[in-house]
């Protein structure tokens, strides 16, 4: 595996990987690595011919009073697990490298910013956007590989590539779990013991949603509710967010969800100083989409 660290250096690589007419398919991550993250390497390389995968933990996205100081980092185990996950280059920009001079121009995208994460963390999808589009500059891959766990970010890096003519195909990938349901993340590692256990409440209350959509006049609204209270189950669960929403334009819905189209239920909940998200896809009436979890047996991620 190929580090990189400077855009000169791979300015280089990607002239001899043009010359060879191979593809590049993309990871960008924060690092910290789990198997979420790999699981995004493995669909890269069934698609591609080369895989390039960055971390970069990047402040623009951070607020101020977030943990962009603490977000854990490892970079001789990231390497590591790179390597073993077969990254073909793992580009690890500095700070300086991706800002060199302040930045005055962002990538904005609205609409589906407002809500979930976008009104709980004001200015954290500029951010995304912009480091995004920064990579996909720099890195020019063909296809670029994102996690359902994150949906709100899928829908804001799909409406950018759409809204801008980005050449780049944007692939979705199912959500990781622990045994016990909770979602992967690099933040599980500032959780304590006792709040690791309580909050698998997340995924369980999530998992309780076919249940009450048996009732075929369920609104959004009570769907919240029903949620909110189990969640609120776990001693020291403190709710950031419960918002069920229309999927991907993030709007609120209106009227029973047997009636609805695709749509999302999500949550954001702290335990202690650690905020975790998670989230399910429905399909209407049909019921969970079956692409954005890893719990049933299909593909992980969406055909190419
Ligand atoms: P990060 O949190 O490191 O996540 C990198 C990618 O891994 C994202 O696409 C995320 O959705 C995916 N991912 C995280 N946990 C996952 C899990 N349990 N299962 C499957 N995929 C998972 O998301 C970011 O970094 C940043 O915002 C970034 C896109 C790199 C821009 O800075």
């Amino acid at each position: 595996m190929k580090q990189i660290r400077t855009l000169q250096e791979y300015k280089a690589y990607l002239a001899a990987v043009r010359e060879s007419g191979k593809t590049i398919g993309f990871v960008p991550t924060m690092g910290f690595l789990h198997k979420g993250h790999l699981s995004l390497v493995e669909q890269a390389k069934k698609d591609n011919d080369v895989v390039v995968m960055s971390i970069f933990v990047n402040p623009l996205q951070f607020g101020p009073n977030e943990d962009f100081e603490r977000y854990p980092r490892d970079e001789a185990r990231d390497t590591q697990l790179a390597a073993s996950a077969g990254v073909d280059v793992l580009f690890l920009p500095s700070v300086e490298e991706m800002y060199p001079t302040p930045i005055r121009t962002l990538v904005k995208v609205e609409g589906v910013t407002e809500r979930l994460c976008g009104a709980s963390r004001p200015g954290h999808f500029d951010g995304v956007a912009t480091v995004v589009m920064k990579l996909f500059h720099i890195i020019q891959p063909q296809r670029a590989y994102f996690g359902w766990k994150d949906a709100q970010q899928v829908a804001v890096i799909e409406q950018m590539v759409r809204d801008l003519n980005v050449p780049v195909q944007v692939v979705p990938c199912a959500t990781l779990r622990e045994p016990e349901g909770l979602a992967m993340s690099s933040r599980n590692v500032y959780l304590s013991p006792e709040h690791r256990e309580q909050s698998v409440v997340l995924h369980r209350s999530l998992q309780r949603i076919e249940e009450w959509l048996a009732d075929p006049g369920l609104t959004a609204d009570a769907l919240e509710h029903l949620l909110a209270q189990s969640i609120r189950t776990a001693k020291d669960a403190d709710i950031d967010y419960v918002q069920v929403l229309k999927y991907p334009s993030l709007e609120p819905l209106e009227g029973p969800l047997s009636a609805a189209g695709t749509f999302i239920a999500a949550a954001a909940v702290r335990f202690g100083q650690t905020r975790l998200i998670d989230n399910r896809l429905f399909d209407g009436a049909a019921g969970p989409n079956p692409k954005t979890s890893n719990e049933t047996e299909v593909d992980v991620c969406s055909a190419p």
